[in-house]
């Protein structure tokens, strides 16, 4: 198994407090990693870098550990372009336009699905995303729930079975008849194909009380269990995933004070997703507020054909920093780290000795351009396990 040296690194990013500036960051300037079996095995001052049995020089770029995005949707069929277009002439967004991509992702073969999510997981490599996690949510049968995670898995093992993302349209009379649906016969086909369980906890798609039932019944299938929440208006979602210990709460766009408390004390990361704020012109969550009430955060890109069409972590990162009262450190940090950790991943979002070798290389001197230089295509080389 040969080494990498890389080396003639300008700035690097490790996630690891004790090393370089003493930083949340660990940044160490003039730095080099070594690569060995997909691992990092060394990281320091490249004047003091052991040998290797190859090198690699980056020319005093910045270095990152991979982005890892802990929320997308992306096993679908179809866009919904002119649903962008009305809202941006004044349709408001609402939950059920997750029919019309239910409506395109069952008539799609197994083939055409599994294809729009490659291309789409090519799309956040190149942008420096190493880990993805990926939810079901447009099949609504067992059929097509189950196949769709069996795509998803193709892709990533953070799969997350969204059998309650909406009540679909065969079941707009008996919603409590698609609930059992979805806590018993669908999870049994589903469960073996997903890590996670999530429910869109929001008017207009399940409310408190189903989504308690659905996420019991997913960890008594031994799922985790994550929620979106507080994305269209107040409610107590968050409240919830805070009281059920979830992993993760997802979009936090408008919460009470006693949200705020609740997820301080918990362990419930609250995971901002501005794509989507961005994309249905709605307020940005106060990232400062969450920060600074000692909350878990995370960022990622909601990556869906309604609510966030954007595969890009780093234009995440610079709505984080202008819209959201991030500072740039706390945005990447979120972004890398803070997805890790709603991902309950130790190995991946930092390049600190023993972490997997998840890394991008910037074409700019540090880190602070990612929000610095908005939509420019800054990421030249991603590695994943060492490999690119
Ligand atoms: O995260 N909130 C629920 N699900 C997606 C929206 C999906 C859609 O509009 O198709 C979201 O924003
Ligand atoms: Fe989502």
């Amino acid at each position: 198994m040969t080494s990498l040296l890389i080396t003639g690194i300008g700035e690097l990013v490790t996630n690891d407090p004790e090393a370089g500036d003493g930083s949340e960051l660990g940044i160490v300037l003039d730095a080099a990693v070594v690569v060995e079996r997909g691992r990092v095995a060394w990281v320091g001052e490249a004047a003091k870098s052991p040998a290797a049995d190859t090198s690699h020089d980056v020319g005093g770029r910045a270095v990152i550990p991979g982005f890892v995005d802990s929320h997308s949707h992306l096993v679908f069929a179809g866009d919904r372009a002119q649903e962008f277009a009305a809202r941006m002439t004044g349709t408001p967004y609402s939950a059920g336009g997750i029919r019309t991509t239910v409506a395109a992702t069952r008539a799609a073969t197994d083939e055409q699905l599994a294809a729009n999510l490659a291309r789409h997981v090519t799309e956040m490599r190149r942008q420096g995303t190493t880990t993805v996690e990926i939810k079901s949510g447009y099949g609504l049968t067992v059929a097509d729930e189950a196949r769709s995670l069996a795509v998803a898995s193709q892709a990533t093992s953070e799969t997350t079975f969204l059998g309650a993302h909406v009540v679909p349209p065969e079941f707009t009379d008996d919603p409590g008849g698609y609930v059992d649906l979805v806590t018993g016969p669908m999870l049994e086909a589903c469960a073996p194909h997903a890590r996670w369980i999530d429910v869109f906890c929001e008017e207009g798609a399940f409310d408190v009380d189903q989504a308690r039932t659905i996420l019991t019944a997913g960890r008594a299938a031994g799922l985790g269990g994550r929620l979106h929440a507080n994305q269209l208006g107040s409610g107590p979602g968050v409240k919830l995933a805070c009281e059920l210990g979830l992993v993760a709460v997802d979009h936090c766009t408008y919460l009470s004070e006693g949200d705020v408390a609740a997820l301080a004390g918990s362990g419930t990361t609250a995971t901002l997703l501005p794509g989507a704020e961005f994309s249905t012109r709605a307020p940005y969550p106060d990232a400062r507020r969450l920060l600074d009430g000692g909350c878990n955060v995370a960022l990622a890109t909601d990556c869906n054909p309604g609510s966030s069409y954007t595969s890009s972590m780093p234009l995440c990162i610079a709505l984080a920093v202008r819209e959201m009262g991030m500072s740039p450190a706390e945005a990447l940090y979120c972004a890398t780290k803070g997805g890790a950790d709603a991902l309950r991943r130790e190995e991946i979002g930092h390049l600190q000795p023993g972490a997997a070798a998840d890394l991008a290389v910037l074409d700019a001197p540090s880190y602070v351009h990612l929000a610095y230089r908005p939509g420019v295509p800054l990421v030249t080389e991603v590695l994943v396990g060492g490999i690119g």
